[in-house]
């Protein structure tokens, strides 16, 4: 990485530890809760304030770059010529309203669509999570491994309740013979942490049917510094301005259930 991108990368690193700060100290607040899509998409005061805070202060440090946030507060971006921050200010809502953790804040830096950083940032856990192009990644200042074949039958996948009941998405018996092939399922209600997790090497495998860039922007350049695959269902790359069905593993496991579950 220049010297350029090390700036950036530790800009990033201090907003986003600042923004956790912020989060924890609103735990004593009452917070504001809204809804979105559906009774169930939640927003809180702590996710808009969360983003203002981001949109703001890289406007002040770095204005000619752009910003595509969750919650509106960035640029209308519908391309990804220059630099881009895709920022979701806190990944797992539910659980931050409801569980108070199990949430994170999640970014990724795009340069003309090439993922050049990525922030994963579980705040309760204080644990970040992040990656520079060719430089690997780290958990806090632990640098993480290049991931492990694991064959199917010993991997552990992060799967939603969703997908395994009939829904307008998928047809849910793929998903229940894989859940009976693997040693184990996860589901942790907030993408980021799945992605994260696949990058640690604690989950094996995470698919899901609708995500945002926001989602998964962060975990995308994660997972690849550590030579796992983020694509879509089918294997192919992923759009970084539209909503995409995710699935992400290591080789190994992203391979074989490619062909023998999702292309069949
Ligand atoms: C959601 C979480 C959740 C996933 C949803 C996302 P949000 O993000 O990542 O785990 O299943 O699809 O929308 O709304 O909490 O930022
Ligand atoms: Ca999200
Ligand atoms: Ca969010």
């Amino acid at each position: 990485m220049d010297k350029q991108w090390q700036e950036i990368d530790l800009f990033a690193k201090q907003a986003i530890k600042e923004a956790g700060r912020k989060i924890i100290d609103s735990f004593d607040e009452v917070l504001k809760i809204q809804t979105k899509s559906n009774v169930n998409d939640l927003v809180t005061n702590m996710d808009k304030q969360i983003e203002k805070f981001f949109v703001e202060k890289i406007a002040l440090e770095y204005p000619d770059h752009r910003v595509l946030g969750e919650e509106g507060y960035g640029d209308n971006v519908n391309d990804m010529k220059g630099t881009v921050w895709i920022i979701d200010p806190i990944d797992g809502t539910m659980n931050f309203v409801h569980q108070q953790r199990n949430f994170a804040v999640s970014i990724g830096i795009f340069h003309e669509g090439e993922g050049m950083l990525g922030y994963i940032y579980d705040v309760v856990a204080d644990e970040l999570y992040h990656a520079g192009k060719g430089n690997g990644a780290y958990l806090n200042d632990k640098k993480l491994p290049a991931l492990n074949d694991v064959p199917l039958e010993e991997a552990i996948m992060s799967l939603n309740a969703t997908w395994l009941v009939p829904n307008r998405k998928v047809d849910h018996e793929i998903f229940v013979s894989l859940v009976h092939r693997v040693r184990g399922t996860r589901s942790y209600g907030s993408a980021a942490i799945e992605l994260a997790y696949i990058a640690a090497g604690r989950l094996d495998g995470y698919i899901t049917m609708r995500l945002s860039p926001w989602d998964f922007a962060g975990g995308k350049v994660l997972i690849e510094e550590v030579g796992g695959l983020v694509t879509d269902l089918n294997g192919n790359e992923l759009s970084m301005v539209n909503n995409s069905p995710v699935f992400a593993g290591n080789r190994a496991v992203h391979e074989r259930v490619l062909n023998e579950y999702l292309k069949k």
